[in-house]
């Protein structure tokens, strides 16, 4: 069980109520199940979306019929299963890792997956490997740290076409997200994306906090409506 950032006493049923969603809508199978086991083994954060949060991403490639994906951190490649597995035949998603250990142990979880060939992994620091990718991407999820989002937003722009659909990853921060004077460079990051989010006339967005296994958390989503 993964340690939520904000304690609060309704945390246990939060918890509970996704794990009978999760039972319901989005059961882990083997390969998922296996890949959180490995990810624990190794030692990587638990900062996994949960199962429930990762068929939503995969719903999303759905909806949106994207063949083209763009993941800014990958860590052990869970929310990349989901997604990769919601891809038509001949797509693709293109998911990036800047630590060489935790692609290591995203690249067994997505073979033992089975969507190794539905995933390009790059592995180094977002903003070197970003200039390198050739889009349009026609679904970027950023889940990367924190402070560099502004900079990852700037690129998931360049790497969109117009109906791009961006989703930002963890920019509640346990309510930090509303202090202006915070010095957490995570928040900082996420109020800078948000600002970004809120003022780029080439952005459409909005943002949904979420409570559930991971605590108290949340997703901006926003659609490109010009370039
Ligand atoms: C953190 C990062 C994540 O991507 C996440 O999903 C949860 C927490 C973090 O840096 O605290
Ligand atoms: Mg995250």
């Amino acid at each position: 069980m993964r340690t939520p950032d904000y304690p609060s006493p309704d945390a246990p049923k939060w918890a509970a109520v996704d794990t009978y969603f999760a039972d319901l809508l989005a059961p882990c199978d083997d390969a998922l199940n296996s890949a959180l086991a490995a990810n624990e083994k190794s030692g990587l954060p638990t900062h996994d979306v949960s199962a429930l949060q990762g068929k939503f991403l995969a719903l999303l490639v759905q909806m949106t019929g994207a063949s083209k994906v763009l993941e800014i951190g990958t860590l052990g490649g869970f929310s990349t299963i989901w997604m990769a597995r919601a891809l038509p035949e001949n797509g693709v998603i293109t998911t990036i890792e800047r630590n060489p250990d935790h692609a290591r142990v995203a690249q067994e979880n997505l073979s033992v997956a089975g969507v190794r060939e539905k995933v390009d992994l790059r592995i180094g620091a977002a903003v070197e490997v970003l200039p390198s990718l050739e889009g349009p991407f026609d679904l970027i999820f950023i889940d990367a740290d924190k402070p560099n989002n502004p900079v990852y937003l700037e690129w998931a722009i360049k790497l969109a076409r117009i109906g791009t659909v961006i989703v930002g990853d963890n920019v509640v921060r346990g309510g930090g997200v509303i202090s202006p004077e915070s010095t957490d460079q995570n928040v900082v990051g996420v109020r800078q994306f948000l600002d970004m989010l809120s003022t780029d006339h080439r952005l459409d967005s909005t943002a949904l906090q979420t409570v559930g296994t991971k605590g108290w958390d949340g997703f901006s989503i926003s659609i490109v409506k010009a370039l």
